[in-house]
């Protein structure tokens, strides 16, 4: 970490016009002047990813789609488990983050792993997933709801959805939810909205009407060279269920259970 690369980043983040006719070229005005610093600073930004990767236990064989993988930073966290999946794509619209990707497959010497230059709305794999995971992506899918749609559609029934990301509470959340401030939830959708990062209120509403819930912990955490207050996010880990509710068979991923803080609720086969 320097000063410098994060000035770079702050002045993406703060400063830059982000500009672009299309989804794809705006993410690329936004992310190409900054790939290279883009992981340390991250780092700092973007919580629970390490702990999502940790809880999801997918056994050997598996297929995994991470949606909107950015710089492949998240396969770091497979550690030597990586090595046991059949297959692994990072899916994302951005080529100057799947550049860093590649770099960092080729250097590792990953050869079950595949980048992939698509829209997560739209691209399927060539054989059903057993997990698919968003990592701080689906807030910068405009149709999100797309997104989460055709995750579904390309898991197998029992394969995992796991997803992080910012959000702010419904006003009125449901009982046991956490309840966010008026501060908190206006001020932080108009500090990330400039950089088309929309945090969301209805994302865990919507995968829980999709997914069988096997656990949700609602947290929050500093923000980088922000003084003030904290910014939520969420872990969320679903299942795909049968036709028939669900299906459980031996090899099927599972959830660990870790530690846990915020609210958390727990369903399902926890290992
Ligand atoms: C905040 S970054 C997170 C990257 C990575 N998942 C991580 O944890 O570091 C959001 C990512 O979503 C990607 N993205 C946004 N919209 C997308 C879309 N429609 N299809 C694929 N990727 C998209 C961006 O290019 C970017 O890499």
């Amino acid at each position: 970490m320097s000063f410098f690369s994060d000035l770079q980043v702050l002045y993406h983040m703060a400063l830059k016009p982000i500009r672009g006719d299309s989804h794809k070229d705006r993410l690329e005005s936004f992310y190409a002047g900054q790939a290279d610093a883009y992981d340390e600073f991250r780092k700092r930004l973007l919580h629970g990813r390490q702990e999502l990767w940790d809880t999801i236990d997918a056994p050997p064989g598996s297929v995994w789609v991470d949606m909107g993988g950015g710089t492949g930073s998240n396969l770091e966290y497979f550690g030597e488990r990586l090595a046991t999946l059949k297959k692994v794509y990072v899916v994302d619209l951005s080529p100057s983050l799947l550049e860093i990707a590649r770099a960092r497959i080729e250097k590792n010497g990953w050869t079950n792993v595949e980048t992939v230059e698509a829209d997560a709305t739209r691209w399927q794999p060539p054989q059903p997933a057993d997990v698919v995971t968003f990592s701080y992506s689906l807030t910068m899918i405009p149709d999100w709801f797309a997104a989460i749609d055709n995750a579904k559609q390309m898991l197998a029934v029992g394969g995992l959805i796991g997803v992080v990301d910012f959000y702010v509470a419904r006003k009125y959340p449901i009982d046991g939810r956490k309840q966010h401030s008026w501060f908190t939830r206006t001020f932080w959708p108009a500090w990330f909205g400039t950089d088309n990062v929309f945090p969301s209120w209805d994302h865990v509403p919507y995968l829980e009407r999709h997914f069988e819930t096997l656990r949700l912990e609602e947290k929050d955490a500093g923000v980088p060279y922000v003084p003030f207050g904290t910014m939520p996010f969420y872990r969320f880990i679903g299942r795909k269920r049968g036709p028939e509710g669900i299906a459980t068979a031996a090899a099927e991923p599972s959830v660990t259970e870790t530690e846990v803080s915020g609210t958390a609720l727990a369903a399902g086969r926890i290992a």
